[in-house]
């Protein structure tokens, strides 16, 4: 079968014909990929920043937001058959499973190394099939098909999200996410649906077509930083810069949550988080609660603002996409099999 994947002997990104996987383990389940979304990471990935091939191998299939039909269950998976559709969560709990994973929260594991699909150490998506634990696939309804592409990213914010609500000592009222590509647009519609009055700030001008989305669902763009203090601050530009202009944004008690920033050199305002008490949080990765709650929103996200989302291209042409720069659409996802 094909496969879209980092050579890290030859330091690229290839396309291979790799062997088809199968069921091995009674609690093991075959899928079919349908779609695979790429994103900043897959692009992190393909510049050798972070990641790694299995243990013996030289080759790392990538592509880790994916929806797949199932395919084939093994004797002992109970709660899925053949036909279903699901999503697979990213990353496996550790073995001897640390604190974290044994309570379930894999997304806070404290392992030296975690081991994540597509990502570190696990074969990815970007292919024909895949064999997962049932426990690691989050099933979805068939009326969330269209866009269940969209439930790995969705599953980060909603970690992002609720960490914030919970951490404020307040009430929330005023949010504002800085960034506006997938991440960045999804956090915000996920803070207007629990009622909070969201701006985004990113360096797109006002009359984007981001903009003028995220305008459509009720949410203010703001090219330059000004307005309201911030209750909750997301930041999802991948920017240190823009992750410190933000904080300066925060209103007391505000809950900042940092998501892709890289590290910062210079003036760090602790004096005005101590005495505002604000919380600054980082986080990673989604718990399957997490997930759980991405396919209940999904389900409320308005249809027509989730379509304009969405770019959806051929499988041949995902190495294109993994290596090319952002487009006016914020999410792009390779169509696997039909
Ligand atoms: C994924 C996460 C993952 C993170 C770091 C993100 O793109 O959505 O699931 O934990 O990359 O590897
Ligand atoms: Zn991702």
């Amino acid at each position: 079968m094909r496969a879209v994947g980092l050579s890290y002997a030859g330091r690229r990104l290839e396309v291979r014909q790799v062997p088809e996987p199968s069921i091995t383990a009674p609690t093991e389940v075959l899928l079919r990929v349908r779609e695979v979304g790429i994103c900043g990471t897959d692009r992190e990935l393909a510049l050798f920043r972070l990641g790694f091939p299995p243990a013996g191998e030289e080759f790392l299939i990538l592509g880790h937001e994916a929806l797949a039909e199932v395919v084939a269950c093994g004797s002992g998976v109970s709660r899925l058959r053949p036909g279903d559709w699901v999503v697979p969560m990213v990353r496996r709990p550790c073995r001897p499973p640390c604190p974290s994973c044994a309570r379930g929260r894999r997304d806070l594991c404290l392992a030296p190394e975690q081991r994540e699909r597509g990502i570190f150490g696990l074969h990815g998506y970007l292919t024909e099939y895949a064999v997962d634990e049932e426990e690691d696939l989050v099933p979805i309804p068939p009326s969330l098909v269209d866009y269940a592409v969209l439930i790995e990213p969705l599953s980060v914010v909603e970690k992002a999200v609720e960490t914030a609500l919970r951490v404020h000592q307040g009430v929330p009222v005023t949010a504002l996410v800085v960034g506006a590509g997938p991440i960045g647009i999804l956090a915000a519609l996920l803070l207007r649906l629990r009622g909070l009055e969201v701006a985004v700030h990113s360096l797109e001008p006002e009359d984007h077509p981001r903009a003028a989305l995220l305008v459509e669902a009720g949410i203010t763009y703001r090219p330059r930083l000004e307005g309201l203090p911030a209750d909750v601050l997301i930041e999802a530009a991948g920017s240190a810069e823009a992750a410190l202009a933000g904080l300066e944004r925060l209103a007391p008690l505000g809950v900042a949550v940092l998501l892709g920033a890289d590290d910062a050199f210079g003036r760090f305002p602790f004096r005005g988080l101590i005495v505002g008490n604000r919380s600054l949080i980082g986080s990673v990765n989604a718990s399957p609660s997490a997930f759980a709650a991405a396919v209940e929103d999904l389900g409320r996200l308005d249809r027509r603002i989730l379509d304009r989302l969405l770019l959806r291209l051929p499988f041949a042409e995902a190495a294109r996409s993994i290596l090319a720069p952002p487009e006016v659409t914020p999410k792009r996802v390779h169509v696997v099999a039909d």
